[in-house]
């Protein structure tokens, strides 16, 4: 079995949640692209687990790999394979493995993602991860990959390949030039490569090759569908694409092979960085859930912006992504709301969109046009089973439901394992 796990809106859904809970069906779990931009938080009893490259299905006996389409920080990666360590978790290369062909995020990516975004009079928001950068080098076939990274000789000779036009790039945008062929950096590069050459992996290879066996594979994304690089809010957007058909594209998996795409949708809306979000609310409701529902990302820290669910926006994800069912998260936020409303349509100069329109221009002089649901004010985070809901809030999920055209398989209503049921 393959299934493929992305997020609907605009990332931060609980997918690390949703995969981890998953995960004990699953023999390989993998991350096909994004990198350290994402932030997947996993809550096991008392123990919170907040990682960015790492799938989330370490904990239980997956075996857990990155794809060639990510972009990887070693000094993140193996920060996150030391922690866990300390923590009693052992991540060996029987555990972990990461596709030699993935591209390495080098430190003058970083510089020029903060370099380029403080220059931008319109900025993006982004993390300043080096993620951007990073695709740029792919793309351009000026990257240095995984196979190249864990090679000392190799790696230097690309490095002093590529190093004038790193350097000229730093230049243009006023930063200092000779961080390129830092000594200090180099040796830690290449004792990263060191550390990790053991985990090289071919993903593609070993998924097929499990599929094939009859096991199953669960392809995890990061990001959000509107985080997409090309059918996301451009230029709002992230470097990769984020919806399903990426999974297939990025691991090297035919899509006849896919048995099922289930969407992580929360019930409400987030954003971080910059964008259009027409549900935004600004007021005391929006502080609300964003208190309540702890809405503070996990990588940068920032506040995520809150809003109301958006009908068009997930409609838009359903096509997208092909979502064969969805899990609801965060529903135990709302609680407490009256009415809770729900984004229907658009207004756009004098037009109803029930569509959101292609251009991100377009999309952010939207109006939303709501319709008013009653609330409920019981606390849900205790609630085991669909039939225990208030029933303000089955109503709520039927409605969504009924809305989206797409089966809710599971509800989540807490950060904890046991806070989810099947629907
Ligand atoms: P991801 O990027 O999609 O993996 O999501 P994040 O982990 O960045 O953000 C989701 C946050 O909400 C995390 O802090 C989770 O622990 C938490 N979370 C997940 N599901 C629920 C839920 O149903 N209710 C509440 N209150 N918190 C949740
Ligand atoms: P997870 O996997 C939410 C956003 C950034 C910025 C834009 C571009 O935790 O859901 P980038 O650094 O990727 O070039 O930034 O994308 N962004 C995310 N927002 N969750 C994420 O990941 C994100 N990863 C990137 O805030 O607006
Ligand atoms: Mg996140």
């Amino acid at each position: 079995m393959f299934t493929i796990i992305t997020g609907a809106q605009f990332g931060d859904e609980g997918k690390g949640k949703v995969v981890d809970l998953m995960s004990g069906d699953y023999d390989l779990v993998v991350r096909f692209q994004g990198g350290n931009n994402a932030g997947h938080t996993v809550k096991v009893g008392e123990d919170v687990y907040k990682l960015h490259l790492i799938p989330s299905g370490f904990l239980l006996d997956s075996r857990v790999l990155i794809g060639p389409g990510t972009v990887v920080n070693p000094e993140v990666l193996v920060r996150e394979i030391d922690m866990l360590a300390e923590g009693g978790i052992e991540l060996g290369p029987e555990k972990l493995g990461i596709d030699a062909k993935a591209s390495i995020i080098m430190p003058y990516h970083i510089e020029l993602d903060g370099l380029r975004e403080s220059k931008r009079t319109e900025k993006i928001g982004t993390t300043k991860r080096g993620i951007g950068f990073a695709y740029i080098d792919k793309v351009a076939r000026d990257e240095i990959r995984m196979y190249d990274l864990v090679n000392r000789e190799r790696f230097l000779k690309r490095l002093e390949e590529l190093a004038p036009s790193k350097e000229a790039a730093i230049k243009q945008f006023g930063g200092d030039p000779s961080m390129v062929m830092d000594e200090a950096l180099i040796d830690k590069y290449v004792e990263l490569g060191k550390r990790l050459a053991p985990y090289m992996t071919d993903v593609s290879y070993e998924i097929n090759k499990a599929l094939e066996d009859g096991k199953n594979v669960l392809a995890e994304g990061a990001q959000g569908t509107h985080l997409d690089v090309i059918h996301g809010t451009q230029k709002f957007v992230t470097s990769s694409s984020t919806i399903a058909g990426s999974a297939c594209a990025n691991l090297g998996v035919g899509p006849t092979k896919v048995d099922d795409v289930l969407g992580i949708v929360k019930a409400y809306i987030t954003r971080v960085g910059e964008g259009p979000l027409p549900t935004e609310l600004t007021d005391d409701v929006g502080k609300q859930i964003q208190e309540v529902g702890g809405e503070f990302g996990t990588t940068t820290g920032r506040s995520r912006r809150c809003g109301w669910f958006d009908l068009p926006l997930l409609k838009k994800a359903t096509y997208l992504n092909g979502y064969t069912s969805v899990a609801l998260t965060k529903l135990d936020v709302l609680s407490n709301l009256d009415p809770i409303r729900v984004c229907v349509s658009y207004e756009l100069e004098g037009h109803i969109l029930g569509y959101p329109p292609e251009d991100t221009a377009e999309l952010a002089n939207c109006k939303p046009v709501y319709e008013d649901l009653p609330g409920w004010d019981n606390d849900l985070t205790g609630v085991k089973e669909f039939a225990d809901l208030p029933q303000a809030a089955k109503d709520y999920v039927l409605y969504l439901e009924a809305r989206m055209g797409v089966p809710i398989e599971y509800i989540s209503v807490g950060p904890a394992r046991e806070q989810t049921f099947k629907k």
